[in-house]
């Protein structure tokens, strides 16, 4: 088995993978595609896999597009959305690029996979990794990942280790060590995991009925989701499945901002956060893998990313659980975070499609969701005191 891959030897650059236009065309219209419910598989002429290649997956993808009426209401638009990728299996996008990334995996002989992870990568990798049959480590920054994430990743069997330093520190040990200890890394520098986040995109399409959004809010980490929406849409309206792209709207933490701040000082290069801090531990990263391809993504689409500040995020988190019923985790929030402090920046057009993707579940973070909210209140067992609180509120 040849050595796996994850950038180019004599650039340096990740390595991205290409689709043959005018083949998937053909291979599109040949298949009944159209008619499967949506899911990532729905669209597996468009992904990397060989024919026969068993498939692991879990039902990715298919989540739903909600139409936001009491958000738009708040906000003063015409048409807020927001992708909901909180529902898939293990509560994040990151199912969407690892049934894919493990299917691939197997394919290529791999037995043992790692990742790096502020909490969800791991989630999702030690999930489909149980399925697979395949071994898998995984570095997490000391004390700074969600509850949830952490059940989760202990929960289905990955040797979990715990690294002191932060996501940057964690996923340079990745890089540096996989190939010497025959370890598989899934990360998004990992090709394969782009291909599935793509579909996300494609979904947004379809449930718009062919139509692409006017603009996407997206938040921005390690930069590999971002890149991977942009890869779809562009794939989408090169298949001419759609006659447009969206405007990205890439969205950073305050405190973990490193492409804002290149679209801020029109910088070329990306300048790495040495400490970076937000409540959205999610985003914590100060070192993107992902900047080039993001960067470019970005530029290309007419957009540019931006910053929001913790307390902006709880608020959006807050007024998408009060008035939407849609329960996300801190970095699930930033895009519509984002997306309100243009309004109010007066550099948002009302009357645009807009979707705010939101890209992880509440139910990850629940000490963060307990810390922002009232406290139950405790009565004695009676239906008197029960109607004592209610007069008293
Ligand atoms: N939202 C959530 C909920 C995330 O978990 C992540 C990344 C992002 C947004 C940003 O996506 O990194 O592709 O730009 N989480 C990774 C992890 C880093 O390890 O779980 P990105």
């Amino acid at each position: 088995m040849s050595k796996p891959a994850y950038a180019c030897s004599s650039c340096g650059s990740l390595l991205e993978i290409r689709v043959d236009i005018s083949a998937a065309k053909d291979r599109l219209s040949r298949s009944n595609y159209v008619k499967r419910p949506l899911s990532v598989w729905k669209y597996r002429e468009m992904l990397p896999v060989s024919k026969d290649a068993p498939i692991y997956t879990r039902s990715e993808g298919g989540t739903p597009l909600i139409k936001c009426r009491n958000l738009s209401d708040e906000l003063g638009l015409r048409s807020l959305w927001i992708k909901f990728d909180g529902t898939n299996p293990t509560g994040s996008f990151k199912d969407r690029g690892m049934t894919v990334g493990i299917t691939k995996a197997k394919e290529l002989g791999m037995t043992t996979v790692t990742c790096a992870s502020t909490g969800n990568t791991s989630a999702s990798l030690s999930a489909y990794a149980g399925l697979a049959g395949m071994k898998c480590v995984v570095l997490i920054p000391e004390g700074k990942v969600a509850l949830g994430k952490l059940a989760q990743a202990m929960m289905h069997g990955a040797t979990v280790v715990a690294v002191k330093g932060n996501f940057d520190q964690a996923l340079d040990i990745v890089m540096k060590s996989s190939e010497k200890l025959g370890m598989y890394v899934l990360n998004s520098v990992n090709p394969f995991r782009i291909e599935g986040q793509k579909t996300a995109a494609y979904e947004i399409c379809d449930q718009l009925g062919g139509l692409s959004p006017f603009v996407l809010y997206i938040p921005v980490g390690n930069g590999g989701n971002s890149a991977a929406y942009w890869k779809g849409f562009s794939e989408y309206e090169d298949l001419e499945l759609v006659s447009d792209h969206p405007i990205m709207r890439g969205i950073q933490a305050e405190g973990a901002a490193p492409i804002a701040r290149m679209f801020e000082k029109h910088l070329k290069e990306l300048v790495p956060v040495k400490k970076p801090d937000t409540v959205a531990t999610a985003i914590r990263i100060g070192n993107p893998a992902n900047w080039k391809k993001t960067y470019k993504a970005i530029k290309e689409s007419g957009g540019c990313a931006s910053t929001v500040s913790d307390k902006e995020i709880l608020d959006a988190q807050n007024l998408m659980a009060k008035k939407e019923g849609i329960f996300a985790e801190p970095a699930g929030a930033a895009a519509l975070a984002g997306l309100i402090k243009d309004i109010e920046d007066g550099e948002v057009d009302r009357n645009a499609e807009i979707v705010c993707v939101s890209t992880g579940h509440g139910l990850k973070d629940p000490d963060t969701a307990v810390r922002q909210s009232l406290k139950p209140r405790t009565i004695e067992a009676s239906i008197e005191a029960l109607e004592k609180l209610l007069e008293d509120t």
